[in-house]
């Protein structure tokens, strides 16, 4: 191997280790908004490990193509197919980072703690996070894979 070939090496490793890669998420029907990146930390492998006990800061940026004076988060746990309702601390959206009310073609960054509890059991599961507008549709809706660990 030469020179060159052995510090891109070095240069790609340093990446990999220095910033964690965006969350790989699939759509689950965004209806009124596009999702541009999801973003959680601490997350350096995916599926992201989610420690008991400790709190992962939540960052969707999105594209919102409705109106709406509010914004309501409501996350699960799909668990063998089954969605089981994850409560997080703060379902509004607009105390989320989003100022509200919620403009027409603008990007906003929603920004939230997932907190983990020690009861949960050490499984892997499909996160799945909407955040509806007024009228009840998703102005985003996304699912990533997740690895619950003691
Ligand atoms: C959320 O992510 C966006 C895009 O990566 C970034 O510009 C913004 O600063 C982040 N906000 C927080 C609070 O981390």
């Amino acid at each position: 191997m030469d020179f060159h070939a052995a510090s891109i090496i070095v240069l790609f490793s340093l990446i990999a280790l220095t910033c964690a890669e965006p969350v790989k998420f699939a759509d689950c029907g965004s209806d009124v908004g596009k999702v541009v990146i999801v973003d959680i930390q601490p997350c350096p492998k995916q599926p992201c490990e989610l420690h008991k006990g400790q709190a992962y800061a939540v960052n969707v940026t999105f594209n919102s193509a409705v109106e709406s004076q509010t914004s309501k988060a409501i996350v699960h746990g799909v668990i063998a197919g089954v969605p089981i309702p994850f409560p997080i601390p703060i379902e509004d959206g607009c105390k989320s980072g989003i100022e509200c009310p919620i403009q027409k073609a603008q990007s906003y960054h929603y920004v939230t703690q997932l907190p983990v509890k020690s009861e949960y059991p050490s499984i892997k599961l499909v996160v799945e996070w909407e955040l509806r507008d007024d009228t009840g549709k998703d102005l985003f809706c996304i699912k990533f894979p997740v690895q619950i660990v003691s």
